[in-house]
Protein backbone atom coordinates (compact mmCIF):
# COMPACT_ATOMS: atom_id res chain seq x y z
CA UNK A 1 0.00 0.00 0.00
CA UNK A 2 2.76 2.44 0.89
CA UNK A 3 3.77 1.56 -2.71
CA UNK A 4 0.74 2.28 -4.06
CA UNK A 5 0.38 5.60 -2.21
CA UNK A 6 4.01 6.34 -3.20
CA UNK A 7 3.67 5.58 -6.87
CA UNK A 8 -0.15 7.81 -6.86
CA UNK A 9 1.51 10.77 -5.53
CA UNK A 10 4.20 10.48 -8.23
CA UNK A 11 1.54 11.09 -10.76
CA UNK A 12 0.66 7.40 -11.84
CA UNK A 13 -2.87 7.77 -11.62
CA UNK A 14 -5.53 7.14 -9.45
CA UNK A 15 -5.45 4.75 -6.70
CA UNK A 16 -6.16 1.16 -7.64
CA UNK A 17 -6.84 -0.14 -3.95
CA UNK A 18 -8.05 1.20 -0.81
CA UNK A 19 -4.89 2.18 0.62
CA UNK A 20 -6.39 1.45 3.94
CA UNK A 21 -7.11 -2.37 4.14
CA UNK A 22 -3.75 -2.52 5.45
CA UNK A 23 -4.28 -5.53 7.93
CA UNK A 24 -4.60 -9.24 7.77
CA UNK A 25 -8.17 -10.90 7.55
CA UNK A 26 -6.09 -13.40 9.96
CA UNK A 27 -5.44 -11.09 12.43
CA UNK A 28 -8.82 -9.65 12.53
CA UNK A 29 -10.15 -10.75 15.66
CA UNK A 30 -6.71 -10.43 17.83
CA UNK A 31 -6.89 -6.85 16.87
CA UNK A 32 -10.26 -6.93 18.47
CA UNK A 33 -11.58 -5.56 14.93
CA UNK A 34 -13.66 -8.85 14.73
CA UNK A 35 -15.02 -10.81 17.47
CA UNK A 36 -13.64 -14.19 18.45
CA UNK A 37 -15.20 -17.63 17.11
CA UNK A 38 -17.23 -18.35 20.52
CA UNK A 39 -18.49 -15.54 21.91
CA UNK A 40 -22.56 -14.99 22.63
CA UNK A 41 -24.80 -12.11 21.67
CA UNK A 42 -24.04 -10.09 24.95
CA UNK A 43 -20.10 -10.50 24.93
CA UNK A 44 -20.49 -9.44 21.23
CA UNK A 45 -22.62 -6.45 22.04
CA UNK A 46 -19.72 -5.42 24.59
CA UNK A 47 -17.30 -6.11 22.25
CA UNK A 48 -18.59 -4.56 18.85
CA UNK A 49 -20.21 -0.97 20.24
CA UNK A 50 -19.11 -0.51 23.80
CA UNK A 51 -15.99 1.56 22.62
CA UNK A 52 -18.10 4.24 21.12
CA UNK A 53 -20.97 3.61 23.61
CA UNK A 54 -20.43 3.41 27.02
CA UNK A 55 -21.50 5.63 30.12
CA UNK A 56 -17.91 7.13 29.93
CA UNK A 57 -18.40 9.54 27.28
CA UNK A 58 -20.00 12.35 26.75
CA UNK A 59 -23.35 12.11 27.74
CA UNK A 60 -24.76 14.96 25.18
CA UNK A 61 -24.58 13.52 22.22
CA UNK A 62 -27.08 11.11 20.87
CA UNK A 63 -24.44 7.83 20.71
CA UNK A 64 -25.06 8.51 24.90
CA UNK A 65 -28.83 7.06 24.16
CA UNK A 66 -27.72 3.28 23.26
CA UNK A 67 -25.37 2.81 26.68
CA UNK A 68 -24.41 -1.07 26.18
CA UNK A 69 -22.84 -0.68 29.21
CA UNK A 70 -26.28 -0.35 30.87
CA UNK A 71 -28.38 -3.15 28.49
CA UNK A 72 -30.25 -4.16 31.56
CA UNK A 73 -31.80 -0.61 32.02
CA UNK A 74 -32.40 -0.22 28.49
CA UNK A 75 -35.87 0.89 26.73
CA UNK A 76 -37.55 -1.35 24.35
CA UNK A 77 -37.68 1.54 22.31
CA UNK A 78 -33.83 2.08 22.37
CA UNK A 79 -33.07 -1.57 21.78
CA UNK A 80 -35.06 -1.59 18.89
CA UNK A 81 -33.39 1.12 17.11
CA UNK A 82 -30.47 -0.46 17.63
CA UNK A 83 -31.87 -3.71 15.99
CA UNK A 84 -32.82 -1.34 13.39
CA UNK A 85 -29.43 -0.13 12.91
CA UNK A 86 -27.68 -3.67 12.94
CA UNK A 87 -29.89 -4.80 10.09
CA UNK A 88 -29.07 -2.43 7.99
CA UNK A 89 -27.16 -2.93 4.56
CA UNK A 90 -23.46 -2.23 4.80
CA UNK A 91 -23.42 1.01 2.82
CA UNK A 92 -25.09 3.08 4.81
CA UNK A 93 -23.70 6.17 6.75
CA UNK A 94 -26.47 5.10 9.92
CA UNK A 95 -25.06 1.15 10.07
CA UNK A 96 -23.95 0.02 13.37
CA UNK A 97 -21.41 -1.06 14.02
CA UNK A 98 -19.67 1.35 12.01
CA UNK A 99 -18.03 -0.92 8.78
CA UNK A 100 -15.01 0.69 8.44
CA UNK A 101 -14.56 -0.21 12.29
CA UNK A 102 -16.09 -3.84 12.38
CA UNK A 103 -16.19 -6.83 10.50
CA UNK A 104 -18.94 -9.05 11.49
CA UNK A 105 -20.92 -12.35 9.77
CA UNK A 106 -24.14 -12.35 9.35
CA UNK A 107 -24.56 -14.82 12.54
CA UNK A 108 -22.74 -12.47 14.89
CA UNK A 109 -25.46 -9.69 14.00
CA UNK A 110 -28.26 -12.28 14.14
CA UNK A 111 -26.89 -13.04 17.89
CA UNK A 112 -26.26 -8.90 18.97
CA UNK A 113 -29.96 -9.02 17.78
CA UNK A 114 -31.30 -11.94 19.53
CA UNK A 115 -29.96 -10.35 22.68
CA UNK A 116 -31.81 -7.24 22.07
CA UNK A 117 -34.85 -8.48 21.40
CA UNK A 118 -34.72 -10.13 25.38
C1 LIG B 1 -16.59 3.45 16.10
C2 LIG B 1 -17.66 3.93 16.93
C3 LIG B 1 -18.95 3.17 17.02
C4 LIG B 1 -19.12 1.82 17.22
C5 LIG B 1 -18.06 0.74 17.35
C6 LIG B 1 -20.54 1.61 17.33
N1 LIG B 1 -21.21 2.79 17.20
FE1 LIG B 1 -23.22 3.09 17.30
N2 LIG B 1 -22.97 5.10 16.99
C7 LIG B 1 -21.76 5.73 16.82
C8 LIG B 1 -21.98 7.15 16.63
C9 LIG B 1 -20.91 8.19 16.41
C10 LIG B 1 -23.38 7.36 16.70
C11 LIG B 1 -24.14 8.70 16.58
C12 LIG B 1 -24.39 9.08 15.14
C13 LIG B 1 -25.43 8.21 14.50
O1 LIG B 1 -26.57 8.10 15.00
O2 LIG B 1 -25.10 7.58 13.47
C14 LIG B 1 -23.97 6.04 16.92
C15 LIG B 1 -25.34 5.81 17.07
C16 LIG B 1 -25.91 4.59 17.38
C17 LIG B 1 -27.31 4.38 17.67
C18 LIG B 1 -28.41 5.43 17.65
C19 LIG B 1 -28.66 5.99 19.05
C20 LIG B 1 -29.92 6.88 19.03
O3 LIG B 1 -30.91 6.49 19.68
O4 LIG B 1 -29.88 7.92 18.33
C21 LIG B 1 -27.48 3.05 17.93
C22 LIG B 1 -28.77 2.34 18.32
C23 LIG B 1 -26.17 2.42 17.81
N3 LIG B 1 -25.24 3.39 17.48
C24 LIG B 1 -25.94 1.08 17.98
C25 LIG B 1 -24.68 0.47 17.91
C26 LIG B 1 -24.46 -0.93 18.09
C27 LIG B 1 -25.55 -1.96 18.35
C28 LIG B 1 -23.11 -1.12 17.98
C29 LIG B 1 -22.35 -2.41 18.11
C30 LIG B 1 -22.89 -3.59 17.46
C31 LIG B 1 -22.49 0.16 17.72
N4 LIG B 1 -23.48 1.11 17.66
C32 LIG B 1 -21.13 0.37 17.54
C33 LIG B 1 -20.53 5.14 16.85
C34 LIG B 1 -20.27 3.78 17.01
Amino acid sequence: MTQLYQQYRAGAGPLTEDIRDVFLDAAMTEMGFAPGPVMDGRALLAQQCAQCHNARLDPTISRDLFLVDQLDQMSRAEKDIAIERLALPLDTRLTMPPPLFRTLTPEDRALMIDELRK
